[in-house]
């Protein structure tokens, strides 16, 4: 059989092996930059638009800066644009300027885990590479840490090496502060979709109510969306990893870079929640002495530890590296920007995913007003998914939220036809660590503990929704009978006067205020429909069946 399968061989794996190749990540992207957001003329313009303004606002809220954001897009032909964008952020240090736009992989975030809109040093490199192999022409940054010299750097990417080809630098004196970007694209498109840029910019500004973002779109239509708070959100902490998140692998990766003397400093100085007490409980179930180097720990036993760290019981995860946009910030922003007649906000308890990242939901439904989507066929239902404030605009269908809602029985809290009704719904999720299905980062992975309180908030709001529903049905009701009444007491009059004589104008005053008081206390209700009622319907919970994991029990 070998024989044969030899006499048949073309070429051998000498030959074959001539094409074994390393890529850069760059390359890697280039080819495949549908894993970045660039497939789609509007997807990838509105891609661009998306990574610039996130970094402005993670750097103005680690600096503790109130973002003063402006982007506008100009058309310069047939699916060519530029872009200029401009942040008073807290700037870019000269040294890093080719690091942040010329390398994929490069940043302040990935490897801490804190609650930013960026989280893989990819973004804006994206964006030159994108710009770069479709224009042909270098991306263009103005930038200033506020120490009186401003740099202007124009740079491409070498995309074999992954690193900034760096095409021209100045360097000038001036007091200023923060970082200008300029960028041609071509082969996208700008349109007033809700997957187009001013899209994302104004769900931007409902889950950043603290920045001014101005944004002028290609027509020259200037909207200016004012901050509806000055409240700088608090600045994000990087939080520790929690034992129960970690995995072999990480474990001897984070070893071999420590600085600790032994494995158990090593430990208690890593991660959350990791005392003196839990090191001695790990060393009961180890086969090694937890005094040794770090730096010379095996694959085994680094497995040794992380079995017995699943064997014991650790608190969960602190949550104080996670700050939510706040109930009261949430409710200004959709009052401001959708002015609906029914609207209600909520923030779920912070809760763990994936065994060890804590995180939050926040959510809010608004009815009526400017809420909903319009179409073409009326006003539509819109959802508005949000991961750490930035807009997820793509990819709903594979996302753990749009898949939350979809599994909500709407009816069952008086919306019959959610589709064709005029209602935003929007959810936040907000994390260290957001499960992202792709590096796109438009689609939530669907963790079963996200999902569920994503379903949580729903429900609790769609219960409020129903009250207010019930309320406002019945007071239709009561003016419809009103109406009734009222046209047929003119013939009643008439009638009663003439059976007693009595002067028709007096009846019919008198017949008049008696509906109106009836009305008004709500006698005149139908049979079993007593007013006081209705803030006690009780819809029942949609059962889980699962116990909630609360943040201060043990994990
Ligand atoms: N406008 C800005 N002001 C200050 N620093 C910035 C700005 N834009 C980018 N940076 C810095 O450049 C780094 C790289 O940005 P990039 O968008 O490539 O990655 P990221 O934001 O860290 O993660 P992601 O790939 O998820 O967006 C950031 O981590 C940040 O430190
Ligand atoms: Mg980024």
């Amino acid at each position: 059989m070998v024989k044969m399968e030899k006499l048949h061989h073309k070429r051998d794996a000498d030959e074959l092996f001539k094409e074994f190749k390393e890529t850069s990540i760059t390359e890697f992207f280039r080819k495949n930059r549908a894993h970045l957001g660039y497939s789609g003329k509007l997807r990838s313009l509105t891609t661009v638009i998306h990574e610039i303004v996130t970094n402005s606002l993670d750097a103005c809220e680690e600096a503790g800066i109130l973002p003063e954001i402006y982007v506008e897009i100009n058309s310069l032909g047939n699916e060519h644009y530029r872009v200029f964008a401009s942040d008073n952020g807290p700037g870019i240090p000269i040294r890093h300027i080719s690091d942040v736009f010329g390398k994929m992989l490069a940043g302040t975030k990935f490897h801490r885990n804190i609650q930013l809109r960026g989280q893989q040093g990819i973004g804006v490199a994206g964006v030159t590479m994108f710009s770069q192999i479709t224009t042909g022409k270098p991306i263009k940054i103005r930038t200033s840490t506020g120490n009186g010299k401003v740099y202007e750097v124009k740079l491409m990417i070498d995309i074999a090496k992954n690193r900034a080809d760096i095409i021209s630098k100045n360097e000038y004196e001036q007091y200023w502060r923060g970082t200008e970007i300029e960028v041609e694209l071509k082969n996208v498109k700008f349109n007033l979709s809700d997957k187009g840029p001013f899209e994302y910019i104004r769900r931007t500004a409902i889950a950043n109510p603290h920045a001014r973002i101005t944004f002028v779109d290609p027509e020259g239509r200037k909207t200016v969306f004012e901050r509806s708070s000055d409240k700088i959100p608090k600045p994000p902490i990087a939080i520790k990893p929690h034992p129960k998140g970690i995995e072999v692998d990480d474990l001897l990766q984070m070893a071999k870079a420590s600085n600790a003397r032994k494995v158990s400093s090593f430990l208690t100085s890593t991660f959350a929640r990791m005392s003196n007490a839990k090191v001695k409980e790990i060393q009961e179930y180890v086969s090694f002495d937890l005094n040794k180097n770090p730096r010379r720990l095996t694959w085994s036993e680094c497995e040794e530890i992380v079995n017995a760290i699943r064997n014991i019981k650790f608190l969960a995860p602190s949550t104080e590296g996670l700050e939510p946009i706040g109930e009261k910030q949430i409710r200004s922003a959709v009052l401001n920007i959708l002015d609906p007649e029914f609207e209600s906000v909520l923030t779920r308890p912070p809760r763990v995913h994936s065994g060890g990242t804590p995180f939050i939901i926040e959510a809010a439904i608004a009815y009526g007003g400017h809420a909903g989507r319009n179409s073409k066929e009326g006003v539509r239902a819109e959802v508005m998914r949000f991961a750490n404030r930035a807009p997820l605009l793509f990819d709903a269908g594979g996302c753990a939220i749009t898949k939350a809602i979809n599994s909500i029985d709407w009816k069952r809290y008086g919306l019959k036809d959610i589709e064709n009704s005029p209602i935003t719904i929007f959810v936040n999720i907000v994390s260290t660590y957001v499960p992202y299905t792709s590096a796109g980062k438009q689609s939530i992975a669907e963790e079963k503990e996200i999902l569920k309180e994503i379903r949580m908030a729903l429900m609790d709001l769609g219960r409020k929704f129903q009250v207010y529903h019930s309320r406002k049905r019945r007071a239709m009701e009561r003016e419809a009978k009103r109406q009734i009444l009222m046209k047929y007491s003119t013939e009643l009059a008439a009638g009663l006067a003439k059976l007693t004589g009595e002067d028709e104008n007096k009846i019919l005053r008198d017949l008049q205020e008696l509906i109106e008081e009836k009305i008004r206390t709500g006698v005149i209700l139908e049979e079993g429909e007593k007013e006081g009622e209705i803030e006690m319907e009780v819809i029942p919970e949609e059962t889980e069946g699962e116990e909630e994991l609360e943040l201060e029990e043990v994990v």
